[in-house]
């Protein structure tokens, strides 16, 4: 996602910790996040350009074998290099475990910055319920899929990370993101309320369950993201409107899973403690 998707899932999350989470949340927020979560959602894509941070830029996407519209963690999650765990799903599974690792009894600034792994897991879990990072490896997830959105020449990837979103903000929201986040709230209240617990849910007792998101996002991809958008399309109205439910559900389900995790994660301090 672009920076809006990010802070709407962000935003949809806060409205869903409990007291615990949300007082360990603040207190690992760096100062320049004002005491809100979403406003350091994007961080993670701020910093993978600078050298220092490099490595990171494989964690946002995890890719399939072209035209596999199924994702398996064993032969997907690595690097163009080939480095195993080394992708979005593997990231989610290590800031999580760095957090819970963290309250074993040692100090944890000893090994890890929690701050910083709470910034990539809200930033990750996020990025793995956008279908198109979870897409095929030939195509770069959509990057290299070049179309037109309306008049305006971009690639797919792109037009699922941002464009979907803006265009709805400008015509349905009156311009006003936080209309949309309203919106895509009263239906997590209403429409989908039935369907929260499953979206919570992971198998095992598992924190955190990436690979079922990832799974659910390639088969998106397949079905909505790449279906009638091959190199050259233009997309418009009747592509607009058929997906930007799926982007509204995604990002629901984005934010609704970050807080069931840190709930978790930041449950099990207390009852450590
Ligand atoms: N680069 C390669 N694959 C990608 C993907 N699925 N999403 C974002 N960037 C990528
Ligand atoms: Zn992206
Ligand atoms: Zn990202």
């Amino acid at each position: 996602w672009g920076k809006d998707g990010h802070y709407a899932v962000c935003k949809i999350a806060e409205a869903y910790l409990t007291e615990d989470a949300l007082v360990t949340v603040k207190e690992l927020l760096p100062d320049s996040a004002g005491g809100e979560l979403a406003s350091v959602c994007s961080w993670a894509d701020d910093i993978k350009w600078y050298y220092k941070w490099h490595w990171t830029s494989p964690l946002h996407y995890v890719d399939t074998p072209d035209f596999k519209c199924n994702y398996q963690y064993c032969r997907d999650c690595h690097d163009s290099a080939g480095h195993k765990d080394s992708c979005v799903t593997g990231a989610i599974f290590n800031y999580t475990k760095q957090h819970f690792s963290a309250y074993q009894g040692y100090d944890p600034q000893l090994k890890y910055n929690l701050t910083e792994a709470l910034m990539f897991l809200a930033h990750f879990v996020g990025d793995v319920h956008q279908p198109l990072h979870v897409g095929f490896t030939g195509d770069l997830g959509g990057n290299t899929i070049t179309v037109r959105w309306y008049h305006r020449k971009t690639n797919l990837h792109h037009v699922w990370d941002t464009m979907i979103i803006d265009s709805a903000v400008k015509t349905f929201y009156g311009s006003d993101l936080a209309i949309m986040i309203q919106t895509i709230q009263r239906n997590i209240t209403d429409a989908w309320s039935n369907d929260i617990s499953s979206w919570e849910y992971c198998e095992y007792n598992q924190t955190v369950c990436p690979n079922l998101y990832a799974s659910e996002s390639v088969r998106l991809a397949c079905t909505f993201a790449y279906r009638n958008a091959t190199p050259g399309s233009t997309l418009e109205d009747d592509y607009f409107l058929s997906r930007l439910p799926i982007v509204e559900k995604r990002l629901a389900q984005g934010g609704i899973r970050l807080a069931a995790v840190l709930n978790r994660i930041f449950a099990s301090e207390v009852k450590i403690a």
